[in-house]
């Protein structure tokens, strides 16, 4: 008979009375055995390790409708939050299809909706890009409804090892997807610096684009790699060393966050994507079909704005919204993070 006890795993300590880490949040990283903790932390208006908190959840619901029986997709799966109440609209005899791009997150959320009891004769759930709708069409046939609440999940920006914030040091990744393509830290090593200045004006308004793209490229040219993320934000602040010392702090802040969306929507291939889903996405809708779109920033809400006024001159759409529908002041209270959340919705003829 075999005695020996299996070794004992430790799980990592922390100084002080706070974890401050990823790593050390453990109890936020396992909220099936803390709840409470979890409970605490979700009322203090952060966002638990590892968890995201849907945003304009009753606003989608109210547009979206849906019935039982109906079929549709969440075209950004995510930690499940928002799939998880239109699943409750749509059972017994209806179907969700949910896709991510995030190889990471996936497996996580379809476990975690199982366990719910949402399992693959209410759900399907797939890693697939949401340029690729029209294949869900065909296999699901018309939709009556698609929610796609884009941009970047919690766990995916609070994950130092994903390399999304310039608050964490990680590497320079961002990648929704980092099993494909390449890292930021790969596109930096080769950009011009006029083609880097234009992506950082294209994607996120940067006024001072060209400081930051010339102070990057003047690193890189000597062939200093920028690897993590502390090194592009010390970078950028550099770059920003003439603004008064009042100025300086907030202007960097804002500077960091927006240089990071931009070589985000860049290694991501954001805008691109999305307009095929544009596109693609009346083919896909039922005729009476609903989509509602919540973007994050002014480079998505102008792209569906655009899409959807034209679809509607076109008669392809019968009613669109006339306004962005905001998340309200409360929530924008408990969750700082949907603060920039604006929601667009469009009917097919
Ligand atoms: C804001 S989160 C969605 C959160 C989700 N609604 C919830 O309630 O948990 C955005 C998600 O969309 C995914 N995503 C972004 N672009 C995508 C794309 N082109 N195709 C599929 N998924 C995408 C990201 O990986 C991320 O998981």
């Amino acid at each position: 008979m075999d005695d020996q006890k299996p070794e004992r795993v430790r799980r990592e300590r922390y100084k002080g009375t706070h974890p401050k880490t990823y790593k050390e949040k453990y109890k936020e990283l396992q909220p099936e055995s803390y709840s409470d903790d979890v409970a605490k932390v979700i009322q203090q208006g952060r966002t638990p390790a590892g968890m995201h908190r849907s945003i304009c959840v009753n606003e989608v619901l109210e547009f979206l409708s849906i019935t039982p029986g109906e079929i549709g997709l969440d075209a950004t799966l995510g930690y499940g939050g928002h799939s998880l109440e239109m699943l409750k609209c749509l059972i017994p005899n209806g179907h969700l299809y949910a896709i991510d791009v995030d190889a990471i997150e996936l497996p996580r959320t379809k476990d975690r909706l199982a366990a719910l009891g949402f399992g693959e004769d209410v759900l399907t759930i797939k890693k697939m890009n949401f340029s690729g709708i029209d294949q869900i069409a065909a296999e699901a046939g018309p939709l009556n409804f698609v929610l796609a609440d884009l941009g970047v999940s919690s766990m995916q920006i609070d994950n130092p090892e994903r390399g999304f914030s310039f608050k964490i040091e990680g590497p320079l990744d961002l990648r929704l997807n980092p099993k494909s393509g390449y890292p930021a830290s790969t596109l930096l090593k080769t950009i011009s610096q006029q083609k880097l200045e234009a992506l950082f004006i294209e994607n996120a308004d940067e006024p001072y684009a060209s400081y930051i793209a010339n102070a990057i490229v003047s690193q890189t040219s000597k062939g200093i790699v920028i690897t993590t993320t502390t090194q592009f934000q010390e970078i950028i602040e550099g770059a920003l060393f003439f603004l008064t010392k009042d100025a300086r702090k907030d202007a960097i802040k804002k500077s960091c966050q927006r240089c990071f969306q931009a070589l985000r929507i860049a290694v991501n291939d954001e805008f691109g994507v999305l307009d095929k889903f544009l596109e693609k996405l009346p083919s896909a809708l039922a005729s009476g079909g609903r989509v509602a779109i919540l973007s994050f920033h002014s480079g998505e809400d102008r792209r569906v704005k655009k899409s959807f006024q034209f679809l509607f001159r076109e008669g392809i759409y019968s009613e669109i919204a006339s306004a962005p529908i905001r998340p309200s002041a409360e929530e924008c209270n408990s969750n700082p993070r949907a603060k920039s959340a604006k929601l667009r919705w469009a009917i097919k003829a």
